[in-house]
């Protein structure tokens, strides 16, 4: 199947994967439909896309039967990516669980009545848990040590469901950690990338929860947008789970040394904090899967794809020392009480 002139829908495209998705979307001359209820999308990530006409925007939510009726209708290609995070449901377990599973059922059910020709479900490398063994294939037991990595799983059972009983045509996109301008730096979306670019660029301690040698498979932001079309397109991934990865893995503790010398700043404190709870020790991701069945392959490096972070968070519109106020440190915490 070729995506371009498809009408698409993205769930949560207005948050960071979505909105990259959207632009790459918008290339392929699709008709790009988003729905987001903004809990943590923004405008500003997909505002220059406002005034197209293959651009539309429904605010609403995935939990909501009546927005996601309207949203699915005249649809060929759904992206599901719209998610609460995994910091979020260490404090909100139930409502983490009701639109990172619930919604999915609901949008699987609508998506597979309204007769679409593929069902793109976004998962995560967290329905893993930690790594038993490296590099990690599908076949790696998932043993997900948080709601949020419950929930996704929860999300490609359902799946998987609506492809054996229904026959509808779905693939499973597994990303491990994604980064990339748009990241979130704020609240509790925070993650480790985003957060500490802003806190050196104020000259603020990195922070590094534990002993900083967990460590994490890192995928540039516009090469995961790149796998999900892929995996709309190749018809031989329909059924399939796959795994999106970069072959690289870093510890906290290097990543935030890197960071620091990256703004410029490689006297920036690193600050050994206590463990996160639910904290994933060790993912690295086996892509031969993915890659064995398409050309895909990332095409920014992992120096690239920093630099082009830190430039983001740099000259962001609303200066560094407005992001520093979103930066709530220890955010699965203060921010949920
Ligand atoms: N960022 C990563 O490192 C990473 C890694 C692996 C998988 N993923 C997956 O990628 C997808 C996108 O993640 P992201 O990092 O872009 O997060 P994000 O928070 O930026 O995007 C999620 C979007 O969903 C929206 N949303 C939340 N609840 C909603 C609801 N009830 N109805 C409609 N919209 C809602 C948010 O406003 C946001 O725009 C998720 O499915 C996530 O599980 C992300």
């Amino acid at each position: 199947m070729k995506i371009t002139g498809k009408s698409c829908l993205v769930t949560g495209g207005a948050g960071f994967i979505g909105s990259h998705l959207v632009d790459v979307l918008i290339k392929y001359c699709c008709k790009v439909r988003v729905l987001d209820n903004f809990i943590n999308g923004k405008p500003d990530n997909i505002s220059h896309h406002f005034g197209n006409e293959n651009f539309q925007l429904l605010r609403g939510s995935v939990t909501d039967p009546v927005d996601v009726q309207r949203a699915v209708q005249g649809i060929d290609v759904i992206f599901h990516l719209a998610c609460l995070g995994v910091r979020h449901s260490i404090a909100h377990p139930f409502e983490n669980h009701r639109v990172n599973s619930e919604g999915s059922l609901l949008v699987s059910d609508a998506s597979y009545r309204a007769g679409v020709e593929r069902f793109i479900y976004c998962s995560s490398s967290e329905v893993y848990g930690t790594a038993q063994y490296v590099p990690m294939p599908e076949s790696h037991p998932t043993n997900p040590c948080t709601v949020y990595g419950a929930g996704k799983l929860a999300g490609e059972a359902y799946t998987r469901a609506y492809h054996r009983t229904y026959g509808m045509a779905t693939v499973i996109v597994r990303p491990f950690n994604t980064y990339g301008p748009r990241s979130h730096h704020e609240g509790d979306a925070g993650e480790m990338i985003p957060k500490s670019i802003v806190r050196a660029l104020n000259g603020e301690p990195i922070m590094v929860f534990g002993d900083g040698l967990q460590t994490r498979d890192f995928t540039y932001v516009v090469d995961t947008a790149r796998s999900l079309v892929i995996a709309a397109e190749n018809d031989s991934m329909i059924g399939q789970t796959l795994n999106i990865g970069s072959d690289v893995e870093i510890s906290m503790k290097d990543l935030a040394y890197k960071i620091a010398e990256m703004v410029g700043n490689p006297k920036t404190e690193i600050l050994f904090t206590p463990n996160r709870p639910g904290d994933v020790f060790r993912l690295f991701a086996d892509t031969k899967k993915f890659m064995g069945l398409c050309d895909w392959e990332p095409q920014v490096s992992f120096d690239e794809g920093l630099a082009m972070t830190v430039g983001f968070f740099r000259n962001h519109p609303l200066g560094i020392e407005a992001l520093m106020e979103g930066e709530s440190g220890r955010n699965w915490e203060e921010v949920n009480k």
